[in-house]
């Protein structure tokens, strides 16, 4: 079944003289590197006149549209805005300077224009007054595969956060185009508890720049929960970095292998190691019944036996070193 963003898709389509080049299979798949094959596609026996490389030919405005160019005679700070972003390279036979332009965002402006302008005349669309989903839209006929394919539906799209609300298309403050100058900011606008986290003594290195919100999260939606980006548990994703934690192990230790943030906190911590608590609190949390070790109400027992080392220093991992897990054969307490 085709969505309705297909079927705005092949409107575009239609409407551009250079319509047979864009197989929708071909349509914006921003991230995936373009394979040999679908390169083919692209350039096989469509474009007889044209050389791999050559300039698309410009596009002739259809029924209602008035073209690039006159919208440029009263709003030349915005096709200069344009030209200096993705959207505006002709070369790129996706965007809209090589399709419908200015027109592939505000609709069909030829009554607009003729009209001289102004604000709503002539049925002109100002996305930035749309309802949220509505101007998600209109960027979704194009950015609706590869990252985005799973938007539709998803967190910040049910919450009515649109593409707009984060980016700006003729005046972005940071890289791609976003309205802040860092995600920092930006995501820090509505999340600002979990910001405020990368503030504490131990974080992942966001602050730093090494790591960034969406090396984690896709904001754009996801398969796995809480929008993280990789794979379909929050194990999958902390692995997809430490792939040295990945099971399965010989010896596997529970709360490892049913998720990381148990024990860590993805966002900041002010304990070592991004931990949840202390140790060997952490641990108490779950082995306070065993015989070993004594938990800190034990006075007794701590001054008298040996057992007063296990909570000093850094605890019980002085000894339980494979803590995430041993492929040891006696590697049962996860001692080596
Ligand atoms: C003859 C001059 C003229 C032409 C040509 C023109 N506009 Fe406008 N447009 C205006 C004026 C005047 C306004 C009122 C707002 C302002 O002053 O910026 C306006 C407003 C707009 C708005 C905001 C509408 C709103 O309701 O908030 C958009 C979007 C817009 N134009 C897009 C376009 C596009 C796209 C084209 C080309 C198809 C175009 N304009 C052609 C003069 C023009
Ligand atoms: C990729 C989609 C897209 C294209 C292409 C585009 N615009 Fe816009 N335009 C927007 C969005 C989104 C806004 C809302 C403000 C923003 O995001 O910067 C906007 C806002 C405007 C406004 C209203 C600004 C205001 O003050 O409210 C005008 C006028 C305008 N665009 C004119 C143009 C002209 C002229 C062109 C072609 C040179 C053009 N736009 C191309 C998406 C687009
Ligand atoms: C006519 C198709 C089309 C429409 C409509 C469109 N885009 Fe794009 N956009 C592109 C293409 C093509 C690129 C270049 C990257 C690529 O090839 O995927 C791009 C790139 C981008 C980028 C990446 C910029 C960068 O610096 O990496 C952002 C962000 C973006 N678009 C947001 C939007 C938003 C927001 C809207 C709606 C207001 C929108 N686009 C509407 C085709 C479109
Ligand atoms: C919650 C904020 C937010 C929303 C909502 C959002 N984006 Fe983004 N977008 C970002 C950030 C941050 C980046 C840069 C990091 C990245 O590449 O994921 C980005 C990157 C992009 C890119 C370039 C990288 C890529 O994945 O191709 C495009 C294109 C884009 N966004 C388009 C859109 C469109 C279209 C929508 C609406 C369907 C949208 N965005 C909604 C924050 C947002
Ligand atoms: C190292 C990976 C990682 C980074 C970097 C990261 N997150 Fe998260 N985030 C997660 C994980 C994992 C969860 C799920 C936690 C859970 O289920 O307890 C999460 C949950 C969330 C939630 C949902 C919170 C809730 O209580 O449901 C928000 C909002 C969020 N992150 C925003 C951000 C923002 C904003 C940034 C950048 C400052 C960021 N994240 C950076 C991994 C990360
Ligand atoms: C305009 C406000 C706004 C901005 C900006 C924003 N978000 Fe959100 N985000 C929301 C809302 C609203 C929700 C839904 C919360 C809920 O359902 O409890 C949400 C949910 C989330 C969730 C949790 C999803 C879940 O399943 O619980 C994550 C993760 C997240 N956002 C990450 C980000 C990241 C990363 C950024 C920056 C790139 C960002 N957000 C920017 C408003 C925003
Ligand atoms: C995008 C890659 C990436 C993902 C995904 C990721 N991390 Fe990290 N993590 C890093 C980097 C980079 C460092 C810093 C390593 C360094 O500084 O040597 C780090 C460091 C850590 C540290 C050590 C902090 C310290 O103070 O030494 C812990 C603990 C950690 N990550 C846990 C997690 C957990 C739990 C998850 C899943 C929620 C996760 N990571 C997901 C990249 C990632
Ligand atoms: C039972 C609690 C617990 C769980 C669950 C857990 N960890 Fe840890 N993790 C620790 C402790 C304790 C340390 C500190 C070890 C030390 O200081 O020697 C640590 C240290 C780390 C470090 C930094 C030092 C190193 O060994 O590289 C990373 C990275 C890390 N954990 C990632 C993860 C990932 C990824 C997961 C999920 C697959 C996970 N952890 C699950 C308790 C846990
Ligand atoms: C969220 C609860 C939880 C936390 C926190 C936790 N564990 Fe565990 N641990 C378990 C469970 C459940 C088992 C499996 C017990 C079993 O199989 O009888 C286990 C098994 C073990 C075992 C092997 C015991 C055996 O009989 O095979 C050791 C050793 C151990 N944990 C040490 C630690 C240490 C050290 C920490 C702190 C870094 C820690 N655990 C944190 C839940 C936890
Ligand atoms: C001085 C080294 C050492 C320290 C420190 C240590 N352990 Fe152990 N632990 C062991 C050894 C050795 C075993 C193997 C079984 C045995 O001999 O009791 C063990 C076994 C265990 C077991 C499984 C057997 C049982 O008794 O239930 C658990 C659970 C455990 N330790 C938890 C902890 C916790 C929690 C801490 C921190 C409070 C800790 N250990 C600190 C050496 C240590």
């Amino acid at each position: 079944m085709p969505t309705r963003h297909d079927l705005t898709l092949l409107l575009l389509i239609s409407a551009c003289a250079c319509a047979p080049v864009l197989a929708p299979s071909a349509w914006a798949e921003p991230l995936r590197p373009v394979s040999a094959h679908t390169a083919k596609r692209v350039e096989l026996p469509m474009l007889p006149g044209l050389a791999r490389g050559a300039q698309v030919a410009k596009p002739v405005p259809a029924d209602g549209y008035a073209g690039s160019e006159a919208c440029a005679t009263c709003h030349e700070d915005k096709a200069t805005s344009l030209a200096s972003t993705q959207h505006g390279r002709a070369g790129n036979p996706r965007t809209p300077a090589a399709t419908q332009g200015c027109e592939s965002c505000h609709g069909p402006g030829k009554a607009h224009a003729e009209a001289g302008g102004g604000i709503g005349v002539g049925g002109i669309v100002n996305p930035s007054k749309l309802l949220p989903q509505r101007a998600s839209e209109t960027c979704t006929s194009c950015h609706d595969r590869g990252t985005h394919a799973l938007w539709s539906g998803s967190q910040h799209d049910q919450r009515n956060v649109g593409c707009v609300t984060c980016h700006s298309v003729h005046a972005p403050k940071g890289e791609r185009q976003i309205k802040a100058a860092s995600q920092m900011e930006l995501c820090g606008t509505c999340h600002k508890n979990i910001v405020n986290r990368q503030h504490r003594f131990t974080h992942m290195p966001v602050r730093e720049g090494k790591v960034e919100c969406t090396s984690c999260h896709n904001p754009h939606g996801s398969a796995n929960v809480k929008l993280l980006r990789v794979g379909t548990t929050v194990d999958d994703s902390c692995t997809s970095c430490h792939s040295e934690k990945r099971g399965p192990h010989l010896w596997e230790h529970a709360p490892v292998a049913n998720a990381c943030v148990t024990c860590h906190n993805p966002h900041g911590s002010n304990n070592e190691r991004l931990l949840e608590a202390k140790l060997p609190y952490l641990c108490q949390r779950c082995h306070v019944t065993s015989r070993h070790p004594p938990t800190v109400y034990d006075g007794f027992v701590m001054r008298n036996s040996q057992n007063a080392n296990k909570i000093i220093s850094r605890g019980c991992v002085n000894c339980h070193q494979q803590i995430h897990g041993s492929n040891a054969p006696s590697g049962q307490f996860f001692l080596r």
